[in-house]
């Protein structure tokens, strides 16, 4: 049906089908009550490849495309968003951001121990009074006489993976007269004095991954960690959100997915009034709706794994089709699996079932990674010009 999607996409899916069903859908509920990280299935992730896809096989990567990418993430969202959010957040905003701009000795340092799943990576950008406006930060890195490194300074909120991270691209000003031409990244290491992390975050959603403050005091980062040159910062990191976007789209496409089966498979065992609750057209329409909206969701993030695809080489841009997909998909999501509960009744709003937390982690979809409202600035400034 989709000539652009091979036997080998169709191999890495089915891998990913297969452990999402094994071994991470029994202990989902059990994660999200807890709020435990699941430490152990992550580890095996990374032995399947899955925690650095895209990543070349001599960084330790399975070495396939976006395409491969999504459809892992659907699969793993499926069974559990939590899961997928600490697969994104390695995948996209750590592992790409290093192959894309890390050096040689960096990405034989900082990426081949997390594209293998044996440490884990996350990215900072927002700070208690800097998150749509990313550009406005007020954590500071100052280079020191000798220019050997840099002292860190400030406090960065919503840091996904943070309390278990071993690495993060940390994006921080270093001349703040320059606005969004003043950030720079860097990479983090979080055994290091210095570095302390914030209480974990209590979450609607996603409970199973861990998210927290992180807090510089003096922390000292040598040159050779700058990612880039002095300045690049924001574009480093609108430049890997971007690619973070199409993570999160499959992230939503995945849950919404689960949300229809489940309604499907209810619809059709569930009776009222004497039939099958799926014979009233009422259920019926909400169906099609919620089928036609997922589809939807599956083509726009198609294109943009395709626009970044094509991208890759010739280093072009792909916002507007990573925001397109993060918008309609993370809104699918949303609506999908508030159908879900309807369609269950008092069954979808029990925690005997997992619609509830469908719905929890759906959220979130709509929020990290650039809210609805930021997508749909971008879409418009990508059509227009205007800003
Ligand atoms: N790729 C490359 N360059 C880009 C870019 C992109 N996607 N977007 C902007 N730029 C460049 C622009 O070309 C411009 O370059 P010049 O200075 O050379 O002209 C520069 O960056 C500034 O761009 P703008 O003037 O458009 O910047 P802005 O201040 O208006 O902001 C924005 C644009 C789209 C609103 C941006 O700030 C944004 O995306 N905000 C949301 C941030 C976000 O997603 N935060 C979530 C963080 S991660 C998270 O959720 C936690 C986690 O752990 C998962």
């Amino acid at each position: 049906m989709f000539p652009f999607i091979t036997e080998e996409h169709r191999m890495i899916e089915a891998a990913a089908r297969d452990f999402a069903r094994n071994s991470i859908a029994p202990i989902a509920a059990e994660h999200d009550e807890t709020g435990e990280f699941p430490i152990q299935t992550i580890r095996e992730m990374g032995q399947l490849g899955f925690m650095g896809i895209e990543v070349p096989e001599e960084y330790g990567g399975a070495g396939m495309d976006t395409m491969a990418y999504v459809l892992a993430m659907v699969e793993i969202c499926k069974a559990d968003a939590s899961h997928g959010t600490i697969m994104s957040v390695n995948n996209s905003l750590y592992a790409h951001g290093l192959l894309k701009f890390g050096t040689e000795d960096q990405r034989q340092k900082y990426l081949v121990p997390v594209a293998t799943g044996q440490k884990i990576g996350a990215y900072s950008l927002t700070e208690p009074m800097s998150g749509s406006d990313a550009g406005t930060m007020k954590s500071r890195a100052v280079l020191n006489p000798e220019g050997t490194g840099y002292v860190i300074n400030g406090r960065k909120s919503w840091v996904t993976s943070a309390p278990y991270a071993d690495f993060i691209i940390l994006f921080t000003m270093t001349q703040p007269e320059k606005k969004h031409k003043g950030v720079t990244a860097f990479i983090i290491e979080t055994d290091q004095p210095g570095f302390a992390r914030g209480k974990k975050e209590p979450k609607l959603g996603i409970r199973a991954s861990a998210t927290s403050e992180i807090i510089f005091d003096n922390y000292f980062c040598p040159v050779e960690n700058r990612v880039g040159a002095e300045g690049d910062g924001f574009k480093i990191a609108m430049t890997v959100l971007d690619a973070g976007r199409i993570g999160i789209a499959a992230q939503a496409l995945g849950i919404a997915e689960a949300a229809l089966e489940a309604s499907v498979a209810y619809a059709k065992e569930r009776e009222a009034f004497g039939q099958k609750i799926g014979e009233f057209q009422q259920i019926q329409a909400k169906l099609a709706d919620m089928k036609c909206r997922v589809d939807a969701s599956r083509l726009l993030i198609y294109q943009a794994a395709l626009a970044k695809m094509a991208a890759k080489d010739g280093g072009g841009r792909y916002s507007m089709e990573a925001s397109e997909a993060k918008l309609f998909a993370s809104e699918t999501a949303m609506w999908v699996t508030t159908q879900a509960i309807q369609i269950h009744g008092g069954m979808g709003y029990s925690k005997e079932m997992p619609l509830e937390r469908y719905f929890r982690d759906a959220k979130i979809t709509e929020i990290y990674e650039g809210t609805s409202e930021i997508q749909r600035m971008v879409i418009a400034r990508a059509l227009t010009g205007l800003r």
